[in-house]
């Protein structure tokens, strides 16, 4: 292989379909994505069919665009890495499929990329000084999780959540103060508006000594603080809604990931997924950070959320791992992070 390696990534979990390449696992040349949001904005929620059907509309559209943008032709790529889970079925097929057919049809090397690997890899993208061993925590709508990153590709989950994902509970209390969807940025706009000590919501802990999360506690907690509030026929405040449910849940994000920290010795806290987005959350770890005089690293907001630049960077280090798929290779919805 020649000295640079490029990797068109692609990505089509959920409701962004996306398009990338990626030099070295580091390097963003290009980074198109398609966002879905406001096909599914008026249900409330991603529509699984709805969702693939514009994944195959917008799939080879965005692979053209990223290879224009990154000013390469497919000739130039030496690896096609694509998310297999987790994920929708239906919605993860459409990139699969394009990438294999793609990888098959111009003799390219081919890798399944596990999505939440990919979500840690944006940091790799936005940090060019990062490198593992980190306590890395992914939090997105669908994933939970605390890992200690060992080295590229090699993960140890410290904790997980046990029911709903953080991105999930914060999309679920959106709605039900009536704000849209996706809910966890109207949420964290919203709380900036409100008092944070107004309302005293759960913050789960578990007493087998296990890091784990559980926020369906909380999302209860506030469905039962509106329904009581109406019965009573009291208005509802939503930003001190909003602030203190948003301060409950990074409550014991911040909390169980700075346990592992400690536990682990280790000198860097890495924030990955759609909820390291959330400006608090982000506020809370760098204070916390820099009080242990160590770093907090994020991703820039684009590559919080879902996109194929990160999953590009995930397949090149699956593929210097010698983690290379064949064409048999089948979505997995509910694939495990460190699970191949
Ligand atoms: O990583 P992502 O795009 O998709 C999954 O892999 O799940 O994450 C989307 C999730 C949604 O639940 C969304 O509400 C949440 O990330 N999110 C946020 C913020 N921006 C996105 N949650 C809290 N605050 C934000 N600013
Ligand atoms: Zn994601």
């Amino acid at each position: 292989m020649k000295k640079d390696c490029l990797v068109l990534g692609i990505e089509s979990s959920c409701d962004e379909t996306s398009a990338a390449v990626v030099r070295n696992g580091r390097d963003m040349l290009s980074n198109i994505i398609s966002s879905q949001i406001n096909l599914h904005k008026k249900y409330g929620g991603v529509v699984p069919e709805i969702a693939s059907r514009k994944h195959i509309e917008m799939i080879d559209i965005c692979i053209q665009e990223a290879l224009e943008q990154a000013n390469v032709t497919l000739d130039d790529i030496d690896i096609v890495g694509a998310t297999y889970g987790p994920g929708l079925a239906g919605a993860l097929l459409v990139g699969l499929s394009s990438a294999k057919a793609i990888a098959y049809a111009s003799g390219k090397i081919f890798v399944g990329v596990n999505h939440i690997e990919g979500h840690i890899c944006a940091d790799f993208l936005a940090h060019k000084d990062l490198v593992p061993p980190f306590v890395c925590l992914v939090v997105s709508g669908g994933h939970t999780n605390i890992v200690y990153v060992n080295d590229y590709g090699k993960f140890e989950i410290m904790g997980r959540t046990r029911d709903d994902a953080a991105g999930e509970a914060f999309d679920k209390v959106a709605r039900s103060i009536g704000l849209g969807y996706p809910g966890g940025p109207l949420i964290d706009k919203l709380a900036k508006e409100g008092n944070r000590h107004a309302i005293s919501f759960p913050r789960a802990s578990f007493n087998d000594g296990s890091l784990d999360f559980s926020f369906s506690g909380v999302k209860t907690a506030v469905l039962n603080y509106i329904n009581k509030a109406k019965m009573k026929k009291i208005e509802i405040n939503k930003a001190d809604i909003a602030a203190s449910f948003q301060e409950a849940v990074i409550d014991v994000l911040v909390d169980n990931t700075l346990s592992v920290l400690e536990f682990r010795k280790s000198d860097k806290i890495v924030i990955a997924g759609g909820v390291a987005a959330n400006s608090r959350l982000r506020e809370r770890f760098t204070d916390e950070c820099s009080k242990r005089g160590i770093k907090a690293y994020f991703p820039p907001i684009v590559l919080c959320t879902d996109n194929a630049a990160m999953v590009a960077s995930a397949a090149y280090y699956e593929y210097l791992n010698g983690n290379i798929s064949d064409m048999y290779l089948n979505a997995n919805p509910s694939l495990k992070i460190g699970e191949r």
